[in-house]
């Protein structure tokens, strides 16, 4: 069996990672290819060399622009992609442009694809990311569930097991197996912030930073946060160039710096006493390394953290954003948390059986 994999953005970069691994344990032949929606060093290069992802078989070159600009050239150079590799079956990860096209194209070819993380859902249609996974899952062979409600949530939209839903568990929990609890040595700025506590940021979604009054919002929430607690902000490509556009500068006790490696977010996240985030992975990995979440979105894919009280929604609005944070941070006991939420750390172990499955089927 021949996998062709489509990535192209940062967090599909630590879910293929787990996957390449699992898939060449067995023996499997994969060809990575690489849109090139995330091109620079720090947001792409350096993953590869951290979690040691084999080089791209191929590397579109695609860079950034516009949805349909963006989405129309992935389109092109995976189809191409696809005719020269002839892979038995297509994998792709998330919900970006990248997965989007990779689907697309596969289909197209009458190529079977399968989607890892299936069946999340924000019912936000304004959300570019909305968009690529309810047409992903639309098209995917095998639709790879991270959790239960992502199950069922594909059930209300009447895909069963016959229509090939699995639930296979979180490959972002296997990577935080993989590459958790190692030592690393954080840049010099980070380190100055880290070295006590404070709280961790990240800020990105197009939602957030597109729309002046959500981003200034959320950073005078931030400064009402940093009276408390001195905030680091690691910040996407994005987020500084939507801070410069609106004539925004970060308050005086948000700390931006460039973004970190997921390594050393891993570290930051073992040390961090708060997280605010409109990241989906982000959210999660602050509850693996057991440090509350305040979510800058009015929802969340990850309904069950919200549930069992580590994740709490506060939007775009300050007095949320400060009084949600002082809530975690009162020194009231944590809730329990349960270690079943995103599987057994073997998620990509499974997805590989699916695959393999599906193929002798
Ligand atoms: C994308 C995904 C989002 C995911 C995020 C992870 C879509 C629609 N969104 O958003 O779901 O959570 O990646 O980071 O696919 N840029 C650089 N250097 C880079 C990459 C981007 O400077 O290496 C800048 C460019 O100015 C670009 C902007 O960031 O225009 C946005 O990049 P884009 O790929 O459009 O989407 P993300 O915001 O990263």
């Amino acid at each position: 069996m021949k996998i062709l994999t489509v990535v192209g953005a940062r967090p599909q970069f630590v879910k293929a990672a787990v996957v390449a691994r699992a898939l060449a344990a067995r023996g499997i032949e994969e060809a990575l290819v690489h849109t090139g929606q995330h091109y620079d060093e720090g947001m792409s290069g350096r993953f590869f060399s951290e979690l040691g992802i084999p080089a791209p078989w191929r590397n579109l070159g695609v860079g950034s622009g516009s949805h349909g600009v963006q989405t129309g050239r992935m389109l092109e150079g995976v189809e191409r992609a696809i005719l020269d590799a002839r892979p038995d079956r297509v994998l792709v990860y998330g919900d970006t442009n990248s997965t989007l096209a990779g689907a697309l194209a596969a289909v197209k070819l009458g190529v079977p694809v399968d989607h890892v993380e299936a069946g999340l859902r924000s019912y936000n249609r304004a959300m570019p990311e909305e968009i690529n996974r309810v047409v992903t899952d639309a098209v995917a062979d095998l639709l790879l569930c991270p959790t239960k409600a992502a199950v069922a949530a594909l059930a209300r939209e009447g895909r069963l097991e016959a229509s090939g839903v699995r639930c296979v568990g979180d490959v972002m929990y296997d990577a935080v197996l993989a590459f958790g609890g190692r030592d690393v040595a954080l840049p010099a700025d980070v380190e100055s912030v880290a070295g006590r506590p404070f709280a961790l940021v990240t800020c990105h979604r197009a939602e957030n930073t597109d729309d002046p009054v959500r981003l200034a919002g959320i950073l005078e929430g931030l400064r009402l946060v940093s009276r408390d607690l001195p905030v680091l902000l690691p910040a996407h490509p994005r987020t500084r160039v939507a801070m410069a556009s609106a004539g925004v500068d970060a308050p005086a006790g948000v700390h931006v710096v460039d973004p970190v490696s997921y390594l050393e977010m891993l570290s930051l996240l073992g040390r961090a006493s708060l997280v605010l985030t409109d990241s989906g992975g982000l959210q999660k990995e602050a509850f693996f390394a057991a440090v509350p979440c305040v979510t800058l979105r009015e929802e969340t894919e990850w309904t069950e953290l919200v549930d069992v009280g580590w994740n709490a929604l506060a939007g775009a609005d300050p007095a949320r954003i400060a009084a949600a944070a002082q809530a975690f941070l009162d020194g009231r006991p944590r809730p329990p948390r349960p270690d079943d939420l995103y599987g057994d750390g073997h998620a990509a172990r499974r997805i590989v059986d699916e695959l393999e499955a599906a193929a002798r089927a």
